[in-house]
């Protein structure tokens, strides 16, 4: 078995953190920078990454996060937060990047800039949040995976409030919308229902439809 699907196999979503135990920062990196890597739709990246280790913060988190202990328990919390709507400002800031990154400046590249300024106005603040977010799901899935191979345990997590988030951690001010958690630590030794039991996925004859 490749390793890539044996770690896919050895992660979990983890009930049960070892509060004792910190995850070494160049693990930390590696995650975030799998995230950072995620493709985008026309590379936007159109969300932020926050990563959360204040105890205190946290208990006020897993008090509107259906009092996950996994928020607390875990060695560091991170925030997907989507950009609350797409911007003429926000769409230059990433293609002046390109242009900084690549030296050069590409007639249809600037041409496609003013056609996407078009299509995200068209589309409207909502339905452009709610693409933002389904892109930071994307580096969700890239960090989960990252951490997988880190060998470092993670609960990706929809069960909190967005609204009591975006409030305790300014995001309105910084126009961004949180999507999903993720905490990210080891599992603890005992005490965690969901270590020991079989992983459940619809068989492959289920899942995949092949198109011949
Ligand atoms: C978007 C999303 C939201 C989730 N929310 C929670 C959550 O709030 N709390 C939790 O313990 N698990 C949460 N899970 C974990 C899923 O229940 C779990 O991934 C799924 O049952 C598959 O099991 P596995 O990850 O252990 O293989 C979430 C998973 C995803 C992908």
């Amino acid at each position: 078995m490749s390793i890539l699907i044996d770690k896919m196999n050895w992660r979990y979503a983890t009930k049960k953190f070892d509060a004792a135990r910190t995850v070494p920062a160049e693990k930390i990196e590696r995650i975030l920078e799998a995230a950072r890597l995620a493709p985008t739709s026309s590379g936007l990246q159109p969300f932020q990454l926050l990563v959360v280790t204040n105890p205190a913060l946290r208990e006020r988190i897993k008090a509107i996060g259906y009092d996950q202990q996994q928020i607390v328990d875990c060695s560091h919390l991170l925030v997907f937060a989507a950009w609350d709507d797409t911007t003429p400002e926000r769409i230059d800031g990433m293609f002046d990047l390109a242009n900084a990154v690549r030296g050069t400046v590409n007639p249809n590249w600037e041409s496609y800039r003013d056609m996407l300024k078009g299509i995200y106005a068209a589309r409207g603040t909502q339905a452009s949040f709610e693409a933002a977010a389904r892109q930071a799901y994307i580096a969700l899935g890239a960090a989960l995976i990252a951490a997988a191979f880190e060998e470092v345990d993670a609960t990706p997590m929809e069960g909190f409030d967005p609204a009591a988030l975006d409030q305790l951690l300014g995001l309105h001010e910084r126009h961004l919308r949180s999507v999903a958690i993720v905490p990210l630590g080891y599992r603890a030794a005992e005490g965690d229902w969901l270590a020991n039991l079989k992983k459940v996925r619809r068989p492959r004859a289920d899942f995949v439809i092949e198109v011949n």
